[in-house]
């Protein structure tokens, strides 16, 4: 990739490096992820991934490079700049709380208060209403809004991570690895999910390394290997071996 993204991007980066001590996690990456699309990102442990992620959304901070978003130059500086501008992101490591409900977790540091005079209260009934409708736009099934999230499944709880990423209305969601370590039906209804997004023009950028589940899910894959971009491929035109011999360079 050349000069400036492409009017295309929502999400992108040009030049970027990173390192961490004598490990060089990303090289001179170029990259970027259009709108209304589901973009993936693939390599092997190690390759850069939840690196590149984690400098787009302002997590870690590139010693070099530029991000665009939205056809601007716009690097974050932190995660809730990034938020603010419409990204949400479901991290490699979950996020939730496990002794607070699905609904405390859904609102966390974003509480609906209703203001009674000089008071500022936290609105239960709406946070209940509201989370029982985020739940739903999605088909995610639990128990109950109320339930602490320590005794939701994996599937559940990667469920709850992702409504609360879309429940905002983001314009890009960014998924680390959302189905690891998933069951056959979690995976299956956090990949509906994803379709649903995209059906609803929210552009998602997925890192997986279920590499049928990216040439079902994906228009396009971006191939990592030892902190590089090494290929770009429309996900209708590849097949499995030919990723396994991208990210493993035996291509
Ligand atoms: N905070 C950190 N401190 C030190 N090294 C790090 C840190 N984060 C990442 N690295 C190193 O950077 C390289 C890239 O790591 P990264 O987590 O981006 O890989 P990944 O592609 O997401 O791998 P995986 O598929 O295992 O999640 C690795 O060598 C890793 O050890
Ligand atoms: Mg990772």
């Amino acid at each position: 990739m050349s000069g400036e993204p492409s009017s295309e991007a929502i999400l992108a980066c040009k030049g970027l490096s990173k390192h961490f001590g004598g490990v060089r996690a990303l090289s001179d990456v170029s990259f970027e992820a259009r709108r209304g699309e589901v973009t993936a990102v693939i390599g092997d442990n190690g390759a850069g991934k939840s690196t590149l992620i984690r400098c787009l959304v302002g997590v870690n901070v590139p010693d070099d490079g530029e991000i665009f978003f939205d056809g601007r130059r716009h690097p974050f500086a932190n995660p809730d700049e990034a938020r603010k501008a419409g990204i949400e992101t479901v991290h490699q490591n979950l996020s939730l709380i496990d002794e607070l409900t699905v609904v405390q977790n859904l609102f966390l540091n974003r509480e609906i208060v209703r203001r009674v005079g000089p008071l500022a209260l936290l609105d239960r009934p709406a946070m209940k209403r509201e989370a029982r409708a985020m739940l739903s736009r999605l088909s995610i099934n639990v128990p109950s809004v109320s339930a602490r999230v320590r005794r939701l499944s994996g599937g559940q709880r990667q469920a709850i991570s992702i409504c609360r990423a879309v429940g905002s209305g983001a314009k890009v969601v960014v998924m680390d690895e959302p189905t690891a370590a998933l069951g056959v039906q979690e995976t299956a209804n956090v990949e509906a999910l994803i379709r649903r997004l995209r059906e609803q023009a929210v552009s998602v950028v997925l890192v997986s390394h279920n590499f049928d589940q990216v040439r079902r899910l994906s228009d396009r894959i971006w191939v990592m290997r030892a902190g590089r971009v090494v290929a770009t491929v429309q996900s209708a035109e590849t097949t499995g071996n030919e990723l396994v011999a991208l990210v493993t360079g035996a291509a």
